[in-house]
């Protein structure tokens, strides 16, 4: 039996194209008996399962009456902050003062650290999440601790080091912008599409209230030297962070200036929130190529606000969009509870999200986010083999669900997200290795 050669049939469910630009079901790929083989950590045949198409040493992986689709892709989350998810009663400013800055700060401990790195990677894969961007600390040794540990498992992962150099406790702040990028530089030089790892670096400066006008240009200035790997910060989350943000860069005619000034937005910039946008920054945003992370977890938890989805992805001027978790200010890792809160949002908004759409965000809408579409985000032939297998009879009130629906897959994979967790996910496979198995006796077990 070939080790490099899988084989798994089941429904396949993947995007060809973006469900809020075309119709849902032009964008769909589905196949109801459906069987994908890989080789070498690539996809090689996705389609209509065919006895035929399996080469004779290999045995086929049978996910009877499972859904199998993309693994997902986590637009925004900090590692960091798995010890202190769910910290009670603060909105944004307060709440990194009091509880974010302070978990960031042990990481300048190796050892915690690396317990936070290895919990972080096992609790994605635990999740069908096999790509994430990942905020970590100002410390340089904690992007190497995770980039370390997504090389043990395998993961494409993007992460950087936070850049930040004012209104936080010094301990957390770099010294200095020339050492910051000096740090950032040999971070790039160190992992950015390193052989033997799939890692991506991004450039990290946290937000505009933590950022000197000095090191969003230093910033800028690097990317123009490493230009292939990615931007990420967060922007307009919170009423009072625009209300400062505002007052701390007068000059800006808009707050999205305060990046645009900068040269910060092109594509390859990933925006997390985006809540308080007007619509001529959302414009912005789809003349630059810059992309927002949509994470309603977040912005319910910490009441930053309801993300208008809806503007963002006007047909005339789409903006790119792609889904997250933002977990410490998220409250859970799981995309699927993850897009259980987006429909939610848009239904407050008047704007329900099909099934579809959601599945495409947390897939093949994050993937293009963070300028990986031609590698992850999809079962297209040719794409780097990570899949999540999911299980519509994972609990008892999925099962019930799963039958009384009406047997479309639209119905299925809104039952999955809305109905379904972390109990859903049956397997996550990793360039073609299963690195996940939930155990049938309730227990988990990893392979
Ligand atoms: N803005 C600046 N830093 C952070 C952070 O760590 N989390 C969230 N949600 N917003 C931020
Ligand atoms: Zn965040």
């Amino acid at each position: 039996r070939r080790d490099s050669v899988t084989a798994v049939r089941g429904r396949l469910v993947w995007f060809r194209d973006d469900p809020f630009l075309c119709g849902p079901t032009e964008a769909i790929r589905y196949e109801k008996d459906g069987l994908l083989i890989c080789e070498n950590g690539k996809i090689v045949y996705s389609g209509r399962f065919r006895a035929d198409r399996v080469p004779s040493d290999v045995a086929v992986v049978h996910y009877r009456d499972h859904v199998i689709t993309p693994g997902f892709v986590d637009s925004h989350v900090h590692y960091t902050q798995v010890g202190m998810i769910a910290s009670y009663g603060e909105r944004l400013i307060h709440w990194l003062d009091k509880y974010v800055y302070p978990e960031e700060m042990k990481y300048s401990d190796r050892k915690y650290a690396e317990e936070g790195a290895e919990l972080f990677c096992r609790e994605l894969l635990r999740n069908g999440t096999t790509t994430a961007l990942v905020f970590t600390s100002t410390y340089a040794h904690s992007v190497d601790i995770l980039f370390e540990k997504a090389a043990k498992y395998g993961m494409r992962m993007a992460a950087g080091k936070v850049l930040m150099d004012r209104n936080a406790p010094p301990r957390l702040l770099d010294s200095s912008v020339g050492e910051a990028i000096s740090q950032t530089r040999e971070l790039i030089e160190r992992w950015h599409n390193k052989a033997g790892t799939r890692n991506v670096y991004a450039i990290m400066p946290r937000f505009p209230l933590a950022c000197s006008r000095e090191m969003l240009a230093a910033a800028g200035k690097l990317w123009k030297e490493h230009p292939s790997v990615l931007m990420h910060s967060h922007i307009a989350e919170n009423s009072d962070e625009v209300f400062e943000g505002r007052k701390m860069f007068p000059e800006c005619g808009t707050y999205l200036d305060v990046f645009k000034n900068h040269e910060l937005l092109k594509p390859g910039m990933v925006l997390a929130h985006g809540v308080h946008l007007t619509l001529p920054e959302l414009d912005t945003c789809h003349r630059t190529g810059a992309a927002i992370a949509h994470c309603p977890t977040s912005n319910l938890f910490l009441g930053s606000g309801l993300f208008r989805l809806r503007d963002a992805k006007t047909p005339s001027r789409p903006v790119t969009v792609g889904l997250a978790t933002d977990v410490g200010g998220g409250t859970s890792l799981s995309m699927l509870t993850t897009m259980n809160e987006a429909y939610k949002v848009g239904a407050l908004d008047g704007n329900p999200i099909d099934a579809l759409r959601l599945f495409y965000l947390a897939t093949l809408g994050s993937a293009k986010a963070l300028r990986m579409d031609h590698q992850i985000g999809s079962l297209e032939a040719g794409h780097e083999a990570d899949f999540v297998v999911l299980d519509p009879h994972a609990t008892p009130l999925l099962t019930k669900r799963s039958r009384t629906g009406d047997g479309s897959i639209e119905d299925l994979l809104f039952a999955l997200a809305l109905a379904g967790d972390t109990d859903a996910v049956e397997a996550t496979y990793v360039a073609g290795r299963r690195r996940y198995a939930r155990a049938q006796d309730g227990g988990k077990k990893r392979d």
